[in-house]
């Protein structure tokens, strides 16, 4: 039995999740979904975007499947802190598209540092953010980028960074990353500008296989992916620690589009298969992408971000009826 607390959040999490749980409930697996709060309704609700016992249902789980949640002003983020807290340093984001076979790449993104530390102050008329590199958290990243490549069969891993103008930070970044890439023969290594980079996925996207860079260039950079991919909502992602995992779509709670079952639950599915992927239940893992797959490829259901006129439900089913 698989203990998995479930944080729908708020906007279209909630909507996504519900099928995705169903999805997993069919399985022979055994989960046992503990459904926790996080996120502005909970805000409203209880004073608080991230309650204390849902940290401690967290910890204590397996897994975490993550819906989205929407960021309230002068509040910390609810899955910042969450990745924070559960240490969680690895954004793993697998940038795939069915349609498009130059597009099959996966971002590595440092999860736990850079300018996601929350570090800001107001000076009379300075603001200043606090971006934090150690060498310890790049030679974490870098490590599991290519131990990752090695296992998934993958020829190069690229570093992506500003050391030209940030050359302390990222200086210290690019030259862990060598240090480790001379560990690795058998896998090529590179290194481009983040601006250069923005340009290269649009121009030659064949040309990647495994991303790794820092906290906000990471960020970025997916949401770049995905609109190579054509839509946010085909795209999942894994929060990897030493303990645990979190797992969770690229994308936000989409106010524009929530309560109207139009989202597309794919990303959410996607994450689940990920996370079935960490608990070593990769038949499992492997079987729901491949009726991903299929219902991309080969059914006429679409939602309407992939142009058609489908609802959440109707697309979760074609999912389920394939599997
Ligand atoms: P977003 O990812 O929520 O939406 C961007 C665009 O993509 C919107 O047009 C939306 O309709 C579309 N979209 C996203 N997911 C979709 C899906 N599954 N199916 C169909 N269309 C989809 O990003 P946005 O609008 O910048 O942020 C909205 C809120 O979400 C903000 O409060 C933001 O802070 C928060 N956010 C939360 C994240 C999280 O919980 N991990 C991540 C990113 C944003
Ligand atoms: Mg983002």
């Amino acid at each position: 039995m698989y203990k998995i607390t479930t944080i729908p959040g708020d906007g279209i999490g909630n909507e996504v999740m519900k099928p995705t749980v169903e999805i997993l409930e069919t399985l022979d697996a055994q989960f046992d979904f503990i459904e926790k709060k996080a996120g502005k309704a909970c805000y409203d609700e209880c004073g608080t975007n991230l309650p204390d016992d849902t940290i401690e249902s967290a910890r204590n789980s397996d897994s975490i499947l993550f819906g989205a949640v929407t960021s309230i002003p002068q509040q910390k983020s609810a899955i910042v802190t969450l990745r924070r807290m559960l240490d969680l340093y690895v954004n793993q984001r697998p940038i795939k598209s069915y349609t498009n076979s130059n597009i099959d790449f996966t971002i590595i993104r440092e999860n736990s540092e850079g300018l996601y530390s929350h570090m800001e102050t107001l000076d009379g008329d300075v603001a200043t953010a606090t971006r934090k590199i150690t060498h310890n958290g790049c030679e974490r990243i870098i490590n599991y980028a290519f131990d990752y490549a090695k296992k998934v069969d993958r020829n190069k891993v690229t570093a992506v960074h500003k050391a030209n103008v940030l050359p302390t930070t990222d200086g210290i970044f690019k030259d862990t990353f060598y240090n480790i890439a001379a560990d690795y023969k058998n896998i090529e290594s590179n290194d481009f500008y983040i601006d250069a980079t923005a340009m290269y996925l649009i121009m030659q996207p064949e040309d990647f296989d495994v991303i790794v860079t820092t906290n906000l260039f990471g960020d970025i950079l997916s949401d770049e992916a995905a609109g190579l991919v054509g839509t946010l909502g085909l795209l999942p992602s894994a929060n990897i620690g030493k303990n645990n995992g979190l797992f969770e779509p690229v994308h936000g709670s989409a106010p524009d589009i929530a309560g109207q079952n139009k989202a597309n639950p794919i990303a959410m599915i996607l994450s689940a298969a990920l996370m079935l992927e960490f608990l070593d239940l990769k038949e499992d893992a492997k079987n729901i992408q491949n009726a991903v797959e299929q219902t991309i490829v080969e059914s006429k259901i679409k939602t309407p971000d992939m142009g058609g006129s489908n609802t959440t439900q109707q697309m979760a089913d074609a999912i389920l009826h394939k599997l």
